[in-house]
């Protein structure tokens, strides 16, 4: 690990048998820290730069505590109100900056989802040693805290497998229970309860790899044969006003009470990533199942863990997710004459465009694909004086019922702007015809989508900074996730 950015960049083998141990072992060497016994040496030179736009008293506060006791120097940067991002510096050059003033380690904590992804990125490009580590992005992650909520489940439960785990609250925005969720998706043999109220269940993707037993309601009842139940803020300042009585009703029947604590296994562990915000009645605290300040506790540990792994691994290259790339595959190379010959004695059919001699044919479109494509290229720089374009819209295909087909005489586009399309529409076939020959693409495996679409979702950095440009994964059946944001689209919700 160089960053933290997202509990995805991990296996389940560095974080069970690597990350989570570490964090462990942190723990005497913190408490001994903490009281004064022992002194970490002094390591001024490691600088911690800290960042953060949403309030924090846990996070923000425990990495700083964190670097004291390891003996580094951290500098935690003015409001975002009095740093330059507010003459519309942007995100990439504030980072920058930082890494100018010598930080090691940059932690942030940002509404707007994916920046730490971007800019782990580009200072890495740039040849900047510097580990970014995420302490929340929006309502998207928030992984080291899923390492100290791991680090709890660990320790007080003895184990990390064989659980049966409830959430309970605001799963939905709750950027807490996504991290975590996403780890216990690696981990043997859970299960899950999912306890929330309609406006507030977990966003579908976030449970694609979970591979376990999964029930879910609004009634707390489900919480019974719990051993570690996990309850959350409701995220009042995330939801729109309509709801905000559905949000009252739903703080309210999900206090935790000593009534309510009735329901728990006597075996079982209540957490919270806090701040609870009067969700727990004041006796409710005081049940020793309830954990909530150990928990907290564990973040010092974990945070010196992770601020020594990213410091430590900072001149690394490292790749954050699934960028592996896409290929195409020749499937028909012929001479044009020859081509053409055969073509025409085979088919008689009616034809819907005048062939060209030159140029690119992009086929099996789906429908309404054509003229947004034709758009991008046109955005993008590929159609140029001497380019014919022409779309063809909704004309029958043997194979689709009806497909969209873009004939662009003389233009050759990029194999990367090739391998984007054919990802973003995997049935899109190329007719490639240059210098009387006639050559025929099609996808072979499926890479990033660069240089098409817009992210929808008006959070993502992407429609935040000028040198983020989209980026999308093909995940089959036509969805499509962020890259940065990590959210989930069909295909054609990017144009
Ligand atoms: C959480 C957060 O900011 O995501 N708190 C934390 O970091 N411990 C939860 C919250 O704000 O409700």
């Amino acid at each position: 690990m160089k960053n933290l950015i997202s509990i995805e960049q991990f296996s389940a083998r560095e974080i069970f048998k690597v990350i989570v141990p570490g964090c462990i072992r942190m723990i005497p060497k913190a408490r001994r820290a903490q009281s004064g016994k022992v002194k970490f040496p002094d390591y001024r030179e490691r600088k911690l730069t800290i960042f953060s736009v949403e309030p924090s008293t846990r996070t923000i506060d425990s990495y700083m505590e964190a670097s004291g006791l390891l003996g580094w120097s951290d500098h935690r940067t003015p409001p975002p109100d009095a740093t330059s991002l507010t003459k519309n510096e942007s995100w990439a050059e504030t980072a920058r900056t930082w890494a100018i003033q010598g930080a090691g380690v940059i932690a942030m904590r940002t509404k707007i989802e994916g920046v730490q992804k971007f800019l782990a990125e580009i200072l890495e490009r740039d040849g900047w040693n510097v580990s970014i580590q995420n302490c929340g992005d929006g309502e998207h992650e928030h992984p080291s805290q899923t390492f100290l909520d791991l680090v709890t489940i660990k320790q007080e439960k003895g184990r990390l497998n064989n659980l049966v785990i409830g959430f309970l609250g605001d799963l939905r925005f709750g950027r807490t229970v996504h991290s975590l969720v996403k780890a216990l998706s690696l981990a043997p043999n859970i299960s899950l309860r999912l306890v929330s109220t309609k406006e507030m269940t977990i966003p579908e993707h976030y449970l694609k790899n979970f591979k376990g037993e999964v029930k879910c309601g609004e009634e707390m009842e489900l919480l019974s044969d719990c051993d570690v139940v996990y309850a959350t803020r409701i995220q009042v300042e995330r939801f729109p006003d309509e709801v905000k009585y559905a949000i009252n009703k739903a703080k309210a029947k999900y206090r935790i009470t000593e009534e309510m604590l009735k329901l728990f296994r006597p075996d079982a562990i209540v957490m919270h990533p806090l701040p609870h915000a009067n969700g727990f009645s004041p006796k409710a605290i005081l049940d020793k199942r309830v954990v909530i300040h150990k928990q907290s506790w564990y973040g010092i540990p974990t945070r010196m863990y992770l601020l020594n792994r990213g410091y430590a691994n900072r001149f690394k290259k490292e790749s954050l997710g699934r960028v592996a790339k896409g290929k195409m595959k020749i499937v028909h190379e012929e001479n044009l004459k020859d081509y053409l010959r055969k073509k025409r004695s085979k088919h008689k059919r009616q034809r819907y465009f005048n062939r060209i001699n030159n140029g690119t044919v992009i086929d099996h479109l789906p429908r309404d694909f054509g003229a947004k494509i034709r758009n991008i290229l046109e955005k993008a720089g590929f159609l140029k004086e001497e380019s014919v374009p022409h779309t063809i819209e909704d004309v029958p295909s043997d194979s689709m019922g009806k497909k969209d087909v873009l004939v662009l005489e003389n233009v050759f586009l990029t194999k990367a702007m090739i391998i984007s399309i054919a990802s973003f529409a995997p049935g899109a076939t190329f007719n490639i015809i240059e210098n009387n020959c006639f050559r025929k693409l099609v996808l072979e495996k499926a890479g990033p989508i660069e240089e098409i679409g817009k992210c929808p979702n008006q959070n993502c950095i992407t429609n935040h900074d000028p040198e983020a440009f989209p980026k999308f994964i093909p995940v089959g059946a036509g969805n499509i996730d962020c890259h940065y944001c990590g959210r989930t689209f069909k295909n054609y919700e990017i144009f």
